[in-house]
């Protein structure tokens, strides 16, 4: 595991954008797995710079966004498919049916999971999975528990993920209380995991996933088992490691 700590979120974001540009101008069909959320906005940011620096082009690039809520309509505020127009599909030069987000409306959930663990399979390989962290060690929205799924599937969001989230809604009510996740297996299969983190509220799960025991119970502490993450950190999240 490479741990790159920044002293400023500049300086994470030139190297992450670095990062998945590097990978795409090596590998201009690279499969890519997105994350949303606070946490690789900066990253988007970075790479759309780039892009429209004439420095990357992403036009045979596949994407795979890790998850999607249940039952918020794609066009609401808040949606992983509006996040990701917003952020970064509107900006590039990505072909839209090469992108990927389940769809949280399907009128068959379980049926819209097959399908999409059937374009992964399809994909192959995921070259490169961003990932960020959530305070409780979930990754994706593969929340703590006894047991996880490896697959694409439908998971009820734990209290305290609804409340880090409500910061995007008008109230915490309005936070789904469902979602479609890819699973565990899919992310580990990716050939290279980019895992971001920020801020003082994250040290203490930083630590534990990177250095406490391989557990369920701190869904990220399973990417300790994958031969190549990087780990790109501000110096507030990484203050407890070393
Ligand atoms: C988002 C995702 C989640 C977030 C995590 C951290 O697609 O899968 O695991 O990465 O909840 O969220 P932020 O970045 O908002 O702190």
């Amino acid at each position: 595991m490479n741990i790159l700590t920044f002293r400023s979120n500049e300086e994470l974001n030139e190297a992450g954008a670095g990062i998945i540009a590097g990978l795409v101008q090596t590998n201009p069909k690279a499969v890519l797995g997105l994350a949303t959320g606070g946490t690789p906005v900066g990253i988007y940011e970075e790479l759309v710079k780039t892009h429209r620096k004439g420095m990357v082009s992403f036009k045979s690039v596949t994407t795979f966004n890790l998850d999607e809520y249940v039952g918020i309509p794609e066009d609401h505020p808040e949606s992983y498919h509006n996040y990701m127009k917003h952020h970064l599909f509107a900006h590039v030069d990505l072909s839209p049916e090469r992108t990927h987000i389940p769809n949280g409306n399907a009128p068959d959930l379980e049926q819209e999971c097959a399908k999409y663990n059937q374009h992964l399979e399809d994909a192959k390989q995921i070259d490169l999975q961003l990932l960020g962290l959530g305070h409780n060690g979930h990754i994706g929205f593969n929340e703590p528990d006894h047991a996880l799924v490896s697959g694409t599937h439908i998971v009820k969001l734990k209290d305290e993920t609804r409340e880090a989230n409500a910061r995007f809604f008008d109230s915490i009510d309005e936070v789904p209380t469902h979602a479609l996740t890819m699973g565990v297996g899919t992310i580990l299969k990716a050939k290279m995991i980019l895992l971001v983190v920020r801020g003082a509220d994250k040290a203490e799960i930083v630590h534990k996933a990177l250095t406490g025991p391989i557990t369920t119970e701190c869904p990220a502490s399973l990417l300790q088992t994958h031969p190549h993450v990087v780990v790109l950190l501000d110096s507030a999240s990484g203050r407890l490691l070393n």
